[in-house]
């Protein structure tokens, strides 16, 4: 487990997995902008079964164990790339930003990578700002790059760089390898 100061990001497990596809194929989960996968359990289960190092699916869980939302990384190429969701209840109260702050100190300390990405649609306010409080930056427009809901939406490319990080904000170098 990653512990943070108001969440800890907790690995999901076989077990865990109806609960991560009920909320992967909620449409209030996902939110406004993002594709809605409507992925059977069977598919979802062989998804997870097939996973590789860089692929990962982390819960986001509040200190007193309650799951409140999740956060993956997964490969682009030979870069990774994150996001992450939480239950409509409880966004708006600063978890998601400390949630994707571990994350980035997670797969920093952990990996040898140069760089984290992350795609976000151009309306989805919330999701910039998590980004930019987690220290991202915003590179540029992708112009009709995501199929959602009906039509063709530009998304935002933002990306932190391990010169830009610096050192970890939450973690240690011994969590992270643990
Ligand atoms: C994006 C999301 C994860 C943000 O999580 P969160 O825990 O609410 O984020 P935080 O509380 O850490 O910060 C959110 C910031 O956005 C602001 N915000 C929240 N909802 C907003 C909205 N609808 N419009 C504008 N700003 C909004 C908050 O006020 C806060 O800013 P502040 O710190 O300046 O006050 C959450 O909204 C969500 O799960 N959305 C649906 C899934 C999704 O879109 N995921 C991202 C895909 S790229």
């Amino acid at each position: 487990m990653l512990e943070g100061k108001v969440v800890n990001l907790r690995v999901v497990e076989k077990e865990d997995l109806p609960l991560w596809a009920e909320w992967n194929n909620n449409p209030e989960f996902r939110g406004e902008y993002t594709p809605l996968p409507q992925e059977s359990k069977t598919e979802l289960a062989k998804r997870y079964d097939n996973l590789t190092p860089d692929s990962k699916w982390f819960f986001i869980e509040k200190k007193d164990g309650t799951k409140i939302g999740g956060i993956i990384h997964f490969p682009v190429g030979k870069l990774l790339e994150i996001g992450f969701a939480l239950i409509p209840s409880e966004r708006g109260k600063g978890y998601c930003t400390e949630a994707v702050k571990i994350m980035v100190d997670y797969l920093f300390l952990s990996k040898e990578i140069v760089r984290i990405q992350a795609h976000t649609d151009v309306r989805n306010t919330a999701s910039q700002k998590v980004l930019e409080k987690a220290d991202f930056k915003r590179e540029g427009v992708i112009r009709k790059s995501m199929f959602i809901k009906g039509e063709w939406r530009d998304l935002l490319l933002y990306s932190v760089l391990r010169e830009e990080w610096k050192e970890p904000k939450i973690l240690t170098k011994a969590v992270a390898e643990s």
